[in-house]
């Protein structure tokens, strides 16, 4: 048959099209991340524009990686990137992230049975990110047919072109406008020097000249109309006779739509006698991963007949070899056979492929694949099979896990001792449909689970709390928990995880008498059990749980018993565990059991492998994001916070993001300033606080902090003052909250609660006995007196807020501590002991690479300045505060009587008033009476 394809290979009529695929490739070459779509009709030349950029990218060496999708296996995960990645072979073996997320893929796509289930699907997504990052030179990933894409190679285009990798990488990607692919199409870039998009249009008529050269003017015209400019059309048509042409008049669509066109291709399969169509329909129906026993067996013939048959379609051009088997020329024509097989046909065809499969023991995902299209209901051994593929899947693929358990159920058979089984499949698939983050949803499977057997029952309400957890709705989870213990007298682990799981959701709550109660009945379990993972986490949770009520000693104590036992675990049993170092490392940081809380931080991430699987992990961040802060590692807190939302298994939480981009507020300050931390609030956060009392103390906290340094200081107030807020305590944000509250009243000129509050807060902070709490109490002191032109009273507060905080390894705090200390010395008129101070301030700053602080520090350098040579041109002049006090002594008072109103020390109102009979040479009171007089200076209003 003649092919004008094949005699033609050139690509006509998309000069344009090509033009801007050029430029993008070029770019790439010159290390860019560009994006070309292409969509467009079914048979419109789609796929060939792709072939002919990865051409091109070819030939200037980039590495192509091609995949993609087909209409009849949506259930196969990641197959359009197994197809791209896996022929390829990763340049860089040793990077390890890279490395394991090719091997994942290369396990999904045997099938194995047993998946190392070590990956999930997020750090699959980083590991595929990483490893076209790592690959030298360019690379073009070209995404065919996306709009039959599954599920999981959906999210992870979506994510790369999110987030895409450094380094010149073009993403092609083309699909049909229907169904279209949502996700992706809206995380194109949307930049015009981004991103390329073609919308392929219909060829001309004048294009035609150079496909058919032979054919005359009249005749193109005929094959034109026909086609309605359609490539495939023209295809099909080109052997037809000018009558039959012009009986054929195309509109926009080519003449008959699809079903014509289904008629023109299957003329394709004239070259098989009428029995062996058959092996084209098996064909069809066993996919592009079959083998010839597989589809002679589909087809009911002999392997030898169905081989011969598969030659002919080969010659004729219907079929063309792939690396692995055959596969038809065109989807379009696949899809064709496949429905002409008629549906009875195909389903027992897709049994006998899945009865065949295992038989042979083969690879899971295509067995279950057969099995969804043709199980029937009541079927044990298919809702089996579905099972096991699903299991395999959950971490790494839930889309597609959730799709073949919900298949199982439906054909698993309604009998009495399917119970337990049934409850295992429902439980799955809550998971499942809570990792896509359908947490709602998931709660609601897991109802059916609750009333069910134990331990199952157990296992549903410990998933639906955590649920409810991530969700904010702490009172639910409490209560669901509170009534399956109820129900389950005895002591077994998932009873003492309940507990445990209670006691988590107590210190969240805030409520520490109850999270005591239930810590300490979990530690008694524990021992009963002598199972020491659990009694470790026991112990960390009276840990946080002392720290929160301030009993100092007692989470000591705690921390002690806890790190004692958790060391003595082994990783494997203690993995399930691996949250208790949260709280545990949280309580150490405070106690300033640094390195410890380093080493136990460091210890549960690895446990947890640095997954968004295991519910622990949040938490564990969090505390990251926290400690890291503190530390000064600014950038780290940052990237860990974003790592953690990126991570999250369940990323729907609103709850979880709002808290870690909470906690990574302060870093965003300081590193970007007030600006850029308020913005990022707005959009990670938003409106919608935590809703866990602990969590949403600390978000209002930090909020409240990000707008007091955008001068914000009624919102800072309002932040403050709203809302309840727990008392001091060693792990909460009482303290600090007290600390912010004195400086934005001193602010807004509130001298009586500035006073009050920052004095209440030494005396707090002193009872508990913390470093970094002792440092914050005399910062906020020292502030509020300088804020009055207390210089000599702040000065002391300052030194010891910087050596505090220089205790607690706060080099960030330390600095600010230092800045106010400099500030002070420049009022006092002490350049040297500025210059000292503004020093270590910029090396705590530069330590650090805090910008912001770094630049505000610049800027209050030139104040202190400035604010030292008016002082030297004015030696005699009295400064508020002095006048203030001489007037109060003027007018009778005496020292003590100043000191009560102004909240004085006596001393520091003996110290102003020594200074003010120098500066204005006056020996007595009575002299100082007279001299204001003689200056005209009013008496004093009362503050
Ligand atoms: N511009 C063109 N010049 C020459 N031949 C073309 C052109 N565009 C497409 N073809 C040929 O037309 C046929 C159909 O094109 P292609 O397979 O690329 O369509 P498609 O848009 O990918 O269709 P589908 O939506 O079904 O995937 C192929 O044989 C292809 O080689
Ligand atoms: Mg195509």
């Amino acid at each position: 048959m003649h092919d004008p394809f094949s005699a033609s290979p050139g690509l006509i009529g998309r000069a344009t099209e090509l033009g801007r695929v050029d430029r993008a490739v070029g770019d790439v070459a010159a290390g860019r991340f560009r994006t070309v779509s292409i969509t467009g009709s079914p048979g419109i030349g789609k796929t060939r524009l792709l072939a002919e950029l990865g051409r091109r990218a070819g030939e200037r060496g980039f590495a192509v990686m091609s995949g993609r999708a087909t209409e009849f296996e949506r259930c196969f995960p990641f197959a359009v990137y197994v197809e791209a990645l896996t022929p390829w072979s990763p340049p860089h073996p040793d990077d390890a992230e890279a490395r394991a997320a090719l091997e994942t893929l290369v396990s999904i796509s045997r099938g194995d049975r047993e998946p190392e289930a070590s990956i999930d699907r997020y750090r699959l997504y980083r590991g595929i990110r990483r490893l076209l990052e790592v690959a030298p030179g360019s690379i073009a990933l070209l995404l065919d047919d996306l709009h039959w894409a599954d599920q999981p190679s959906l999210e992870l285009t979506e994510y790369l072109l999110r987030k895409p990798p450094r380094g010149g990488l073009l993403v092609a990607v083309a699909y049909r406008p229907a169904p279209l692919p949502t996700g992706v199409v809206a995380a194109l870039p949307q930049a015009d020097d981004q991103a390329v998009f073609l919308d392929l249009r219909p060829l001309e008529e004048k294009d035609l000249a150079e496909l058919f050269p032979g054919a005359g003017a009249h005749r193109r015209r005929l094959l034109h109309r026909a086609s309605a400019g359609n490539p495939l059309y023209l295809h099909a048509l080109a052997d037809a006779g000018d009558s039959v042409l012009a009986g054929l008049t195309g509109g926009e669509y080519p003449v008959g739509g699809p079903r014509a066109l289904q008629g023109l291709l299957l003329a394709e399969l004239d070259v098989l006698p009428h029995d062996l169509r058959r092996v084209a329909q098996a064909l069809a129906v066993a996919g592009d991963q079959a083998s010839l026993d597989l589809v002679a067996w589909i087809a009911e013939t002999g392997e030898e007949e169905t081989a011969d048959a598969l030659d002919r379609l080969c010659a004729q051009g219907a079929v063309v070899p792939t690396d692995a088997f055959f596969t038809f020329r065109h989807p379009l024509l696949r899809a064709a056979v496949y429905r002409e097989a008629g549906m009875g046909w195909r389903t027992r065809a897709h049994e006998r492929a899945a009865a065949y499969l295992d038989a042979h023991r083969g690879p899971v995902t295509l067995l279950a694949h057969h099995v969804q299209r043709s199980a029937r209901q009541g079927d044990e051994r298919a809702a089996a099979i579905l099972h096991e593929a699903a299991a395999g899947l959950l971490d790494v693929a839930p889309a597609t896990a959730s799709r073949l358990l919900r298949t199982a159920l439906r054909v698993l058979p309604a009998r009495e001792d399917l119970t337990a089984r049934r409850m295992t499949m429902l439980m799955a698939l809550a998971r499942a449909v809570a990792a896509v983050g359908e947490l709602a949803e998931s709660r609601e499977i897991l109802k059916a689970v609750l009333p069910g057997p134990e331990p199952t029952s157990l296992e549903a309400a410990g998933f639906a709390s955590v649920l409810s957890r991530l969700m904010g709705d702490l009172d639910a989870a409490k209560h669901l928990l509170a009534r399956m213990l109820n129900r389950s007298a005895d002591s077994c682990p998932h009873t003492a995880n309940i507990l445990i799981e209670l006691a988590a959701l107590d210190s969240l709550r805030l409520d520490s008498d109850e999270a005591w109660r239930h810590a300490l009945a979990a530690l008694e379990q524990a021992g009963e059990l002598g199972h020491e993972a659990l009694a470790a986490t026991a112990h960390s949770l009276l840990a946080l749980n002392a720290a929160q009520q301030a009993r100092i000693g007692d989470a000591e104590v705690h921390v002690e018993r806890a790190t004692r036992l958790a060391d003595g675990v082994a990783d494997a049993e203690l993995r399930p565990h691996a949250a208790l170092f949260a709280p545990l490392a949280l309580v150490e940081a405070q106690l300033n059991l640094r390195d410890q809380a380093a080493r136990h931080l460091a210890k549960g991430l690895e446990l947890v492998g640095y997954q968004g699987l295991n519910p622990g992990f949040p938490f564990l961040r969090i505390v990251e994001v926290v400690l890291l802060t503190r530390e000064g590692r600014l950038s780290a807190a940052v990237a860990a916070a974003e790592e953690a939302a990126e991570l999250a298994a369940f990323p729907n939480s609103h709850e979880l993001t709002a808290t870690v981009w909470a906690a990574a507020l302060p870093a965003l300050l300081w590193l970007d300033g007030p600006q850029a931390a308020l913005a990022a609030a707005d959009r990670l956060i938003g409106p919608a606080l935590p809703r866990s009392a602990w969590w949403s103390e600390l978000t209002r906290l930090n909020l409240a902090t990000v707008d007091f340094h955008a001068g914000r200081v009624a919102a800072c107030l309002a932040q403050l003052t709203a809302g309840p807020w727990s008392p001091q305590t060693a792990v909460g944000a009482g303290i600090y909250r007290q600390a912010l509250h004195a400086v934005s009243a001193a602010r807004f000129n509130d001298l009586h609660s500035a006073l009050l509050l920052s004095d209440l807060g030494i005396a707090d902070a002193k009872g508990l006995g913390l470093d970094h709490q002792l440092g914050a109490a005399h910062m906020a002191r020292a502030e509020v007196l300088l804020q009055y032109g207390e210089l000599e009273e702040a000065l002391p507060h300052a030194s010891a807020a910087a050596t505090y905080f220089a205790d607690a390894g706060a080099p960030i705090d330390e600095g600010r501590a230092r800045q106010l200390l400099a500030t002070l010395h420049s009022r006092n008129g002490d350049p040297k002991a500025m210059r000292d101070e503004l020093a270590r301030a910029k090396a705590r700053y530069a330590e650090c690479s805090a910008a912001w602080l770094e630049k505000q520090l610049a800027k209050a350098e030139l104040r202190m300045a400035a604010s030292l040579s008016r002082q030297a041109e004015e030696p005699a002049g009295l400064s508020e505060r002095e006048r203030q006090i001489a007037t109060l002594a003027g007018s009778g008072l005496t020292n003590r009587e100043i000191a009560q109103r102004l909240y004085l020390s006596p001393k520091t109102v003996e110290a102003h008033l020594a200074r003010v009979f120098a500066k204005l040479d006056v020996r007595s009171r009575v002299e100082l009476t007279r001299r204001l007089a003689e200056e005209g200076i009013s008496p004093e209003r009362s503050p």
